[in-house]
Protein backbone atom coordinates (compact mmCIF):
# COMPACT_ATOMS: atom_id res chain seq x y z
CA UNK A 1 0.00 0.00 0.00
CA UNK A 2 0.99 3.69 -0.74
CA UNK A 3 1.31 5.88 2.88
CA UNK A 4 3.30 9.15 3.80
CA UNK A 5 6.02 8.23 5.58
CA UNK A 6 8.65 10.93 7.51
CA UNK A 7 12.04 10.02 6.24
CA UNK A 8 13.76 11.80 9.20
CA UNK A 9 12.86 14.38 11.88
CA UNK A 10 12.02 17.72 10.26
CA UNK A 11 10.38 20.16 8.19
CA UNK A 12 7.20 19.21 5.85
CA UNK A 13 9.94 18.42 3.25
CA UNK A 14 10.82 15.32 5.09
CA UNK A 15 7.31 13.87 3.85
CA UNK A 16 7.52 11.54 1.38
CA UNK A 17 4.86 8.62 -0.16
CA UNK A 18 5.99 5.43 0.13
CA UNK A 19 5.30 1.61 -0.57
CA UNK A 20 4.81 -0.08 2.77
CA UNK A 21 3.55 -3.75 3.27
CA UNK A 22 -0.15 -3.81 3.28
CA UNK A 23 -2.02 -3.82 6.81
CA UNK A 24 -3.86 -6.93 8.01
CA UNK A 25 -7.23 -7.27 10.27
CA UNK A 26 -5.95 -8.27 13.67
CA UNK A 27 -8.34 -9.67 16.26
CA UNK A 28 -10.91 -7.33 17.29
CA UNK A 29 -9.86 -5.11 14.07
CA UNK A 30 -10.97 -3.85 10.52
CA UNK A 31 -9.31 -2.91 7.69
CA UNK A 32 -10.21 0.13 6.07
CA UNK A 33 -9.13 1.80 2.43
CA UNK A 34 -9.02 4.82 3.37
CA UNK A 35 -10.73 7.79 1.55
CA UNK A 36 -9.49 10.62 3.48
CA UNK A 37 -7.36 11.66 6.54
CA UNK A 38 -7.89 14.46 8.66
CA UNK A 39 -5.06 16.27 10.09
CA UNK A 40 -4.39 17.45 12.82
CA UNK A 41 -1.34 19.64 14.77
CA UNK A 42 0.35 17.17 16.57
CA UNK A 43 1.12 15.39 13.10
CA UNK A 44 3.32 18.71 13.00
CA UNK A 45 5.15 17.56 15.89
CA UNK A 46 4.98 13.86 14.90
CA UNK A 47 6.90 14.45 11.90
CA UNK A 48 9.16 17.01 14.20
CA UNK A 49 10.19 13.89 15.99
CA UNK A 50 8.42 15.26 19.53
CA UNK A 51 5.43 13.28 19.28
CA UNK A 52 5.90 9.31 18.78
CA UNK A 53 3.24 6.86 18.45
CA UNK A 54 1.96 5.01 21.53
CA UNK A 55 3.30 1.25 21.72
CA UNK A 56 2.09 -0.68 18.86
CA UNK A 57 0.75 1.92 16.71
CA UNK A 58 1.77 2.60 13.24
CA UNK A 59 4.86 4.44 12.48
CA UNK A 60 2.55 6.41 10.19
CA UNK A 61 0.96 9.81 10.60
CA UNK A 62 -2.26 10.29 10.44
CA UNK A 63 -4.80 9.89 14.08
CA UNK A 64 -8.61 10.03 12.39
CA UNK A 65 -9.59 8.75 8.65
CA UNK A 66 -12.78 7.74 6.85
CA UNK A 67 -12.95 4.83 4.66
CA UNK A 68 -14.46 1.57 3.14
CA UNK A 69 -14.28 -1.56 5.78
CA UNK A 70 -11.51 -3.68 3.32
CA UNK A 71 -11.25 -6.89 5.89
CA UNK A 72 -13.11 -7.46 9.22
CA UNK A 73 -10.69 -9.29 11.78
CA UNK A 74 -11.68 -12.38 14.27
CA UNK A 75 -14.34 -11.16 16.79
CA UNK A 76 -15.22 -8.16 14.82
CA UNK A 77 -19.16 -7.35 15.13
CA UNK A 78 -21.73 -5.46 13.94
CA UNK A 79 -19.17 -4.53 11.03
CA UNK A 80 -19.17 -5.64 7.42
CA UNK A 81 -17.12 -5.45 4.38
CA UNK A 82 -18.34 -2.27 2.04
CA UNK A 83 -19.52 -0.36 5.27
CA UNK A 84 -18.89 3.10 5.15
CA UNK A 85 -16.99 4.64 8.56
CA UNK A 86 -14.57 6.99 9.84
CA UNK A 87 -12.32 6.37 12.30
CA UNK A 88 -9.86 7.68 15.40
CA UNK A 89 -6.85 6.36 14.93
CA UNK A 90 -3.55 5.96 17.15
CA UNK A 91 -1.74 6.65 14.04
CA UNK A 92 -1.64 5.06 10.01
CA UNK A 93 -4.20 7.80 8.84
CA UNK A 94 -1.84 9.06 5.89
CA UNK A 95 -2.18 5.81 3.70
CA UNK A 96 -4.10 3.90 1.49
CA UNK A 97 -5.57 1.25 4.37
CA UNK A 98 -5.41 1.24 8.10
CA UNK A 99 -6.11 -1.52 10.79
CA UNK A 100 -8.34 0.46 13.26
CA UNK A 101 -9.73 -1.60 16.75
CA UNK A 102 -13.51 -2.29 15.99
CA UNK A 103 -14.70 -0.03 18.83
CA UNK A 104 -12.51 2.89 17.45
CA UNK A 105 -14.62 3.23 14.14
CA UNK A 106 -18.13 5.19 13.48
CA UNK A 107 -20.43 4.76 11.17
CA UNK A 108 -20.83 8.20 9.34
CA UNK A 109 -23.35 10.64 10.86
CA UNK A 110 -26.36 10.69 8.13
CA UNK A 111 -25.86 13.50 5.29
CA UNK A 112 -22.11 13.15 5.57
CA UNK A 113 -19.79 12.20 2.77
CA UNK A 114 -17.38 9.67 3.23
CA UNK A 115 -14.58 12.27 2.74
CA UNK A 116 -15.79 14.43 4.45
CA UNK A 117 -16.62 12.81 7.71
CA UNK A 118 -12.72 12.32 8.05
CA UNK A 119 -13.25 15.75 9.31
CA UNK A 120 -14.70 14.39 12.49
CA UNK A 121 -13.15 11.50 14.57
CA UNK A 122 -10.71 13.92 16.21
CA UNK A 123 -12.49 17.11 16.55
CA UNK A 124 -16.17 15.16 17.76
CA UNK A 125 -14.47 13.15 20.30
CA UNK A 126 -11.46 15.67 21.54
CA UNK A 127 -14.66 18.02 22.41
CA UNK A 128 -17.35 15.67 23.08
CA UNK A 129 -14.96 14.24 25.90
CA UNK A 130 -13.15 16.81 27.16
CA UNK A 131 -15.74 19.60 27.25
CA UNK A 132 -18.66 17.46 28.36
CA UNK A 133 -17.86 14.11 29.45
CA UNK A 134 -14.53 15.38 31.55
CA UNK A 135 -15.97 19.34 32.61
CA UNK A 136 -19.56 18.57 32.47
CA UNK A 137 -20.64 21.56 30.34
CA UNK A 138 -24.12 22.17 31.46
CA UNK A 139 -26.33 24.49 29.25
CA UNK A 140 -26.55 28.36 30.36
CA UNK A 141 -22.78 28.39 31.72
CA UNK A 142 -20.18 29.64 29.39
CA UNK A 143 -17.56 28.01 27.98
CA UNK A 144 -13.74 30.05 26.87
CA UNK A 145 -12.15 28.31 24.44
CA UNK A 146 -9.10 29.33 22.80
CA UNK A 147 -8.08 29.28 18.92
CA UNK A 148 -11.90 29.08 17.83
CA UNK A 149 -11.52 28.71 14.06
CA UNK A 150 -8.87 26.13 14.03
CA UNK A 151 -10.55 22.31 13.87
CA UNK A 152 -10.95 21.71 17.82
CA UNK A 153 -12.09 25.33 17.99
CA UNK A 154 -14.87 25.28 15.30
CA UNK A 155 -16.29 21.97 16.16
CA UNK A 156 -16.24 23.13 20.03
CA UNK A 157 -17.82 26.28 19.49
CA UNK A 158 -20.50 24.42 17.83
CA UNK A 159 -21.30 22.21 20.02
CA UNK A 160 -21.37 24.41 22.77
CA UNK A 161 -23.58 27.23 21.32
CA UNK A 162 -26.16 24.48 20.19
CA UNK A 163 -26.29 22.54 23.71
CA UNK A 164 -27.47 26.16 25.16
CA UNK A 165 -23.94 27.42 26.76
CA UNK A 166 -22.58 30.56 26.06
CA UNK A 167 -19.47 30.60 24.25
CA UNK A 168 -16.25 32.97 24.55
CA UNK A 169 -13.90 32.69 21.63
CA UNK A 170 -10.41 33.74 21.09
CA UNK A 171 -8.64 34.04 17.42
CA UNK A 172 -5.79 35.73 15.77
CA UNK A 173 -7.53 37.85 13.16
CA UNK A 174 -10.52 39.22 12.73
CA UNK A 175 -11.35 37.09 9.72
CA UNK A 176 -11.18 34.10 11.54
CA UNK A 177 -13.05 35.86 14.39
CA UNK A 178 -16.02 36.66 11.64
CA UNK A 179 -15.79 32.99 11.31
CA UNK A 180 -16.50 32.10 15.23
CA UNK A 181 -19.41 34.40 15.13
CA UNK A 182 -20.85 32.53 12.55
CA UNK A 183 -20.44 29.45 13.56
CA UNK A 184 -21.99 30.57 17.12
CA UNK A 185 -19.80 32.19 19.23
CA UNK A 186 -21.40 34.78 21.80
CA UNK A 187 -18.44 36.89 22.48
CA UNK A 188 -14.69 36.73 20.13
CA UNK A 189 -11.69 38.29 21.53
CA UNK A 190 -8.65 39.01 18.96
CA UNK A 191 -5.73 37.36 21.26
CA UNK A 192 -3.01 39.63 19.94
CA UNK A 193 -4.61 42.97 20.31
CA UNK A 194 -6.99 42.22 23.69
CA UNK A 195 -7.36 40.42 27.34
CA UNK A 196 -9.34 37.56 26.81
CA UNK A 197 -9.67 37.56 30.70
CA UNK A 198 -11.25 41.13 30.86
CA UNK A 199 -13.84 39.48 27.39
CA UNK A 200 -14.48 36.42 29.56
CA UNK A 201 -15.57 38.71 32.77
CA UNK A 202 -17.40 41.44 31.01
CA UNK A 203 -19.40 38.33 29.09
CA UNK A 204 -20.48 36.98 32.54
CA UNK A 205 -21.13 39.80 34.34
CA UNK A 206 -17.79 39.10 36.16
CA UNK A 207 -18.48 35.49 37.22
CA UNK A 208 -16.16 34.34 34.89
CA UNK A 209 -15.72 30.57 32.61
CA UNK A 210 -17.63 27.39 33.65
CA UNK A 211 -15.15 25.92 31.65
CA UNK A 212 -12.59 26.86 29.49
CA UNK A 213 -10.85 24.09 26.60
CA UNK A 214 -7.57 24.69 26.17
CA UNK A 215 -4.32 24.67 23.38
CA UNK A 216 -2.17 26.95 24.89
CA UNK A 217 -0.69 25.22 27.58
CA UNK A 218 2.05 27.35 30.13
CA UNK A 219 1.30 30.62 28.16
CA UNK A 220 -2.35 30.79 29.15
CA UNK A 221 -2.22 28.53 32.78
CA UNK A 222 -2.75 31.85 34.99
CA UNK A 223 -4.66 33.95 32.90
CA UNK A 224 -6.80 30.88 32.26
CA UNK A 225 -7.04 29.98 36.08
CA UNK A 226 -8.14 34.36 36.50
CA UNK A 227 -10.52 33.80 33.59
CA UNK A 228 -12.33 30.50 35.53
CA UNK A 229 -15.38 30.66 37.77
CA UNK A 230 -16.10 29.77 41.08
CA UNK A 231 -16.19 26.08 40.44
CA UNK A 232 -14.36 25.94 36.67
CA UNK A 233 -12.95 23.29 34.88
CA UNK A 234 -9.96 24.25 33.00
CA UNK A 235 -9.52 21.59 30.98
CA UNK A 236 -5.92 21.66 29.05
CA UNK A 237 -5.56 19.83 25.50
CA UNK A 238 -2.59 21.29 23.86
CA UNK A 239 1.00 22.94 24.43
CA UNK A 240 1.13 25.66 21.83
CA UNK A 241 2.25 27.72 24.54
CA UNK A 242 4.73 25.71 26.43
CA UNK A 243 4.60 22.98 28.93
CA UNK A 244 6.44 24.16 32.35
CA UNK A 245 4.18 27.05 33.99
CA UNK A 246 3.95 28.49 37.75
CA UNK A 247 0.64 27.66 39.35
CA UNK A 248 -0.92 29.85 41.89
CA UNK A 249 -2.86 27.27 44.06
CA UNK A 250 -3.74 30.10 45.87
CA UNK A 251 -5.89 31.66 43.90
CA UNK A 252 -7.22 28.52 41.93
CA UNK A 253 -8.03 26.91 45.49
CA UNK A 254 -10.10 30.17 46.30
CA UNK A 255 -12.23 29.60 43.74
CA UNK A 256 -12.19 25.82 43.93
CA UNK A 257 -11.49 25.49 40.53
CA UNK A 258 -9.77 22.68 38.51
CA UNK A 259 -6.94 21.99 36.32
CA UNK A 260 -7.41 18.73 33.76
CA UNK A 261 -4.91 18.29 31.04
CA UNK A 262 -5.90 15.13 28.87
CA UNK A 263 -4.83 13.58 25.94
CA UNK A 264 -6.81 10.98 23.74
CA UNK A 265 -4.32 9.17 21.17
CA UNK A 266 -2.63 7.37 24.61
CA UNK A 267 -5.56 6.03 26.09
CA UNK A 268 -6.21 2.64 25.98
CA UNK A 269 -8.59 1.00 23.37
CA UNK A 270 -11.39 0.67 25.58
CA UNK A 271 -11.79 3.99 26.96
CA UNK A 272 -11.33 5.56 23.28
CA UNK A 273 -14.30 2.84 22.27
CA UNK A 274 -16.10 4.79 24.80
CA UNK A 275 -15.27 8.03 23.94
CA UNK A 276 -16.36 7.05 20.32
CA UNK A 277 -19.72 5.44 21.48
CA UNK A 278 -20.55 8.14 23.17
CA UNK A 279 -19.57 10.63 20.37
CA UNK A 280 -22.21 8.66 17.97
CA UNK A 281 -25.00 8.80 20.72
CA UNK A 282 -24.79 12.42 21.74
CA UNK A 283 -23.27 14.76 18.74
CA UNK A 284 -23.72 12.40 15.79
CA UNK A 285 -27.51 13.25 15.72
CA UNK A 286 -26.56 16.88 15.99
CA UNK A 287 -24.20 16.56 12.84
CA UNK A 288 -27.39 14.27 10.95
CA UNK A 289 -29.36 17.60 11.30
CA UNK A 290 -26.67 19.86 10.10
CA UNK A 291 -27.08 21.81 13.80
CA UNK A 292 -23.37 20.98 13.77
CA UNK A 293 -21.04 20.85 10.83
CA UNK A 294 -17.39 19.89 9.69
CA UNK A 295 -15.50 22.79 8.59
CA UNK A 296 -13.38 21.25 5.99
CA UNK A 297 -10.90 24.10 4.93
CA UNK A 298 -9.21 22.33 2.22
CA UNK A 299 -8.49 19.01 0.70
CA UNK A 300 -5.15 17.65 -1.00
CA UNK A 301 -4.02 14.64 -2.39
CA UNK A 302 -2.31 12.22 -0.18
CA UNK A 303 0.78 12.64 -1.86
CA UNK A 304 1.00 16.35 -1.61
CA UNK A 305 0.77 15.83 2.42
CA UNK A 306 3.88 18.26 2.51
CA UNK A 307 1.49 21.02 1.00
CA UNK A 308 -0.70 20.57 3.71
CA UNK A 309 1.62 20.35 6.54
CA UNK A 310 2.72 23.55 5.25
CA UNK A 311 -0.80 25.14 5.20
CA UNK A 312 -1.25 23.83 8.75
CA UNK A 313 1.79 25.61 10.14
CA UNK A 314 1.62 28.55 8.67
CA UNK A 315 -2.10 29.09 10.64
CA UNK A 316 -4.13 30.07 7.37
CA UNK A 317 -6.56 27.57 7.94
CA UNK A 318 -9.72 27.82 9.19
CA UNK A 319 -11.31 24.29 10.38
CA UNK A 320 -9.73 21.31 9.23
CA UNK A 321 -7.22 19.62 6.39
CA UNK A 322 -7.70 16.62 4.54
CA UNK A 323 -5.57 14.69 2.73
CA UNK A 324 -7.91 12.74 -0.14
CA UNK A 325 -6.49 9.15 -0.99
N1 LIG B 1 -5.12 16.41 24.03
C1 LIG B 1 -5.79 15.91 23.02
O1 LIG B 1 -6.33 14.82 23.09
C2 LIG B 1 -5.89 16.70 21.75
C3 LIG B 1 -6.61 16.20 20.66
C4 LIG B 1 -6.71 16.99 19.51
C5 LIG B 1 -6.08 18.24 19.48
N2 LIG B 1 -5.38 18.67 20.57
C6 LIG B 1 -4.71 19.99 20.57
O2 LIG B 1 -5.68 20.97 20.31
C7 LIG B 1 -5.05 22.09 19.69
C8 LIG B 1 -5.81 22.45 18.42
O3 LIG B 1 -5.62 21.41 17.48
P1 LIG B 1 -6.17 21.58 15.99
O4 LIG B 1 -5.95 20.29 15.30
O5 LIG B 1 -7.52 22.18 16.03
O6 LIG B 1 -5.11 22.63 15.37
P2 LIG B 1 -5.35 23.89 14.44
O7 LIG B 1 -6.51 23.70 13.55
O8 LIG B 1 -4.03 24.17 13.80
O9 LIG B 1 -5.69 25.05 15.47
C9 LIG B 1 -4.71 25.71 16.21
C10 LIG B 1 -5.36 26.91 16.87
O10 LIG B 1 -4.43 27.53 17.75
C11 LIG B 1 -4.81 28.89 17.78
N3 LIG B 1 -3.80 29.75 18.40
C12 LIG B 1 -2.54 30.01 17.96
N4 LIG B 1 -1.96 30.89 18.81
C13 LIG B 1 -2.87 31.19 19.77
C14 LIG B 1 -2.87 32.05 20.90
N5 LIG B 1 -1.79 32.77 21.25
N6 LIG B 1 -3.99 32.11 21.66
C15 LIG B 1 -5.08 31.38 21.35
N7 LIG B 1 -5.15 30.54 20.29
C16 LIG B 1 -4.04 30.46 19.51
C17 LIG B 1 -5.05 29.21 16.33
O11 LIG B 1 -5.80 30.41 16.23
P3 LIG B 1 -5.68 31.38 14.91
O12 LIG B 1 -5.72 30.47 13.71
O13 LIG B 1 -6.86 32.26 15.02
O14 LIG B 1 -4.37 32.10 15.02
C18 LIG B 1 -5.82 27.98 15.88
O15 LIG B 1 -7.19 28.16 16.06
C19 LIG B 1 -3.61 21.69 19.44
O16 LIG B 1 -2.80 22.23 20.45
C20 LIG B 1 -3.66 20.18 19.51
O17 LIG B 1 -2.43 19.62 19.86
C21 LIG B 1 -5.27 17.92 21.67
Amino acid sequence: MRAVIATEPGAPEVLTITDLPDVEAGPGEVVLDVAAAGLNRADLLQRQGFYPPPPGASDVIGMECSGTVAAVGAGVEGWQVGDLACALLAGGGYAERVAVPAGQLMPLPDGVDLVTAAALPEVAATVWSNVFMVAGLQPRETLLVHGGAGGIGSFAIQLAHRLGAKVVTTGGTADKLAACTALGADVTVNYREEDFVAAVREATDGAGADVVLDNMGAAYLDRNIDALATEGRLVIIGMQGGTKAELDINKLLRKRGAVIATNLRGRPTEEKSAICASVVEHVWPLVAEGLVQPIVHGTFPLADARAAHELMESGEHTGKILLTV
